[in-house]
């Protein structure tokens, strides 16, 4: 009989079962369903990208094991592209790993520092990646809410201080997934100095600094001084320029964390395939009017979902960054009932809000990674039932 281990066993119920099986009810019998909860950009590679893919892959040498850290001119390329774009100074050599998307360097690096039973603070809501990452090496999550009257920013104060002692390390990702909520200066300040005064490892997700609207500029964490001896940051070619499936990211900061992650990373995988890496200096180092095609596109997108909510009488508020809006549920609804609603009564998926955490709960967020006219369906859609 095979037998699954603990922590398989404790990870958390998939809140998404019951609404997937419903969608593919819905599906075989025929309702076109309009997906309004998929976090992934329905944008094309940039052909610049492409173009260097297809050369790169001809090259013998680049059919073999790459570097585990990565080739070195891609990690120049992400030190050069942290000092045009953020003034950030990074030595390629030894603030700089490459990640098989950000998504395995955030699962990984709790292998490195945490040890069983130690602390690891996380928002609520938020990537379930940090909290997985966590169970998996054994360590205990302490959840930071991220409530609206802060404007979902942690709320260093409320943290019990006994935690904050005890804590290895703290996960948090500005502008964020799932409230796209972005921090301010004084926060990050406030961040370095809990960090630094607790000793705790900041693991800051910056996947989404270039998916940013109406002139609002993202910062890196590493902006903040003081930063690089507290922690690293999480980025990916991802979002950025469209990337998602070519799996490439990469961890920058305090030297002794990036060593860390790499000697996890070294006894696990073997890198990213090379030709993607210079596919990959080519989007860091290239032309980068994609990025503003693509920010445009994405704002357009948002203010057509953003005015029709408004119209349905939903309360939702306008995100200076990433492709999600965070709604509050109408008033007599949990988060899975109207998920449930819009599903069965207008074939629209949304995501509930406690599927990223308790604290999501009252909330459901919706993603514009489609095109306007399949928006604006979604929103006629949703007027039409709007006697919830
Ligand atoms: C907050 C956040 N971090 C990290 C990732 C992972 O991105 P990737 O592994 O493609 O770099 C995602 C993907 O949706 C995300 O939403």
């Amino acid at each position: 009989m095979v037998q699954l281990a603990d922590r398989i066993k404790s990870l958390p119920p998939y809140l998404f079962a019951e609404i997937d099986r419903k969608k593919a009810q819905l599906k075989s019998k025929g309702v076109d369903i309009i997906s309004l909860a998929i976090g992934d950009p329905d944008l094309r590679t940039p052909d610049n990208i492409i173009r260097e893919l297809q050369t790169a892959a001809e090259y013998v040498n680049n059919h073999h094991y790459p570097d585990y850290n990565g080739m070195y001119e891609f990690r120049q390329a992400v030190s050069n592209w942290y000092d045009t774009r953020f003034g950030v100074k990074l030595d390629p050599e030894t603030e700089v790993v490459s990640l098989i998307g950000s998504k395995e360097g955030i699962a990984h690096v709790p292998m490195a520092f945490v040890n069983p039973g130690d602390i690891v603070l996380s928002p609520d809501p938020a990537y379930p990646v940090y909290a997985t990452a966590t169970l998996f090496a054994g360590g205990e999550t302490h959840l930071m809410p991220l409530k609206k009257e802060n404007g979902y920013l942690i709320d260093f104060k409320a943290i019990p201080k006994d935690i904050l002692q005890k804590a290895r390390m703290m996960f948090l990702n500005y502008p964020n997934n799932p409230p796209a909520a972005v921090a301010d200066d004084d926060f990050f300040n406030e961040l370095v100095r809990v960090a630094k005064e607790y000793d705790i490892l900041v693991c800051h997700d910056a996947a989404y600094t270039e998916v940013t609207y109406d002139g609002y500029v993202a910062k890196s964490f590493l902006q903040y001084e003081g930063a690089k001896d507290v922690g690293i940051e999480f980025h990916s070619l991802s979002k950025t320029y469209c990337m998602t499936g070519w799996r490439i990211g990469f961890a920058v900061g305090n030297k002794d964390a990036i060593a860390g992650l790499g000697k996890v990373k070294s006894n696990i995988d073997s890198g990213i395939f090379q030709a993607v890496q210079i596919a990959g200096i080519e989007a860091l180092a290239g032309d980068q009017s994609s990025v503003s095609e693509m920010r445009e596109i994405f704002r357009a997108r948002r203010d057509v979902l953003y005015d029709g909510l408004v119209r349905a009488g939903i309360k939702v508020e306008k995100p200076k960054a990433t492709f999600y809006l965070w709604a509050q549920v109408p008033k007599g609804h949990t988060s899975e009932s109207f998920v449930e609603h819009l599903l069965l009564n207008a074939g629209v998926v949304v995501t509930p809000g406690n599927g990223f955490g308790a604290y999501g709960d009252g909330f459901f967020r919706m993603t514009f990674t489609l095109d306007k006219e399949r928006i604006e369906e979604a929103i006629e859609r949703i007027i039409k039932i709007r006697n919830w």
